[in-house]
């Protein structure tokens, strides 16, 4: 626990480190943010799911494969998701996909990820806005379909957008966590 007081707990699953690394930008400009090292990291590879559950906040992240599949490592955690309790926990989601490479499925595993979540007894925070991005369909919609469920990354074809997608969406947090 920070000095802040405050600990949030950042699980992800990774193949070829563009979500590791999102992850760790997310680490620092929330640290930044809260003045103190407020986010632990975790590798989903390395660390079992179960223990974000130790966190009043938890972010997840996730990357879209194969056509509208789990990243490799929520694969095989796919099990445990189900039996996460997470009443009273706040949750955000972030996704990293392909909109133009994979245009039918961009950030699938964001939204299938939001949806084995529901059942949790966890609170969403950190929609996010679809403008801005150009592609065909995603699982990664809310119902109506005006948001993301949390942060959608490109960084194949928007990576320089990356980091100030990443600074807004902290600050949004920062704001929705009061
Ligand atoms: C073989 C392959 C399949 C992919 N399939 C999808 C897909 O269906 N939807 C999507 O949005 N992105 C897709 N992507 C893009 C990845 O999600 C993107 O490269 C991401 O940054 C990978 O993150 P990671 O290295 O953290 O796993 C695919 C990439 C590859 C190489």
């Amino acid at each position: 626990m920070s000095d802040a007081g405050l600990s949030i707990g950042l699980f992800y699953g990774s193949t070829t480190c563009y979500t590791e690394m999102a992850a760790e930008k997310i680490q620092a400009q929330l640290d930044a943010l809260f003045e103190a090292p407020v986010v632990s990291v975790f590798n989903i590879k390395e660390t079992a799911l179960k223990q974000c559950e130790a966190f009043d906040i938890i972010v997840f992240g996730i990357s879209t494969w194969d056509f509208g599949e789990l990243q490799e490592d929520w694969e095989s955690s796919w099990e445990d998701v189900y039996q996460l309790n997470l009443k009273d926990k706040t949750v955000a989601l972030f996704g990293l996909g392909d909109q133009l490479g994979y245009a039918d499925w961009f950030q699938d595993a964001l939204g299938m990820l939001h949806d084995a979540l529901s059942e949790s007894g966890c609170e969403f925070i950190g929609l996010w806005p679809n403008q801005g991005y150009d592609f065909a369909a995603s699982k990664g919609l809310t119902e109506d379909k005006r948001h993301f469920v949390g942060l959608s990354l490109d960084d194949e074809n928007q990576y320089d957008l990356t980091d100030d997608r990443i600074q807004t969406w902290c600050h949004q947090l920062l704001d929705e966590l009061g």
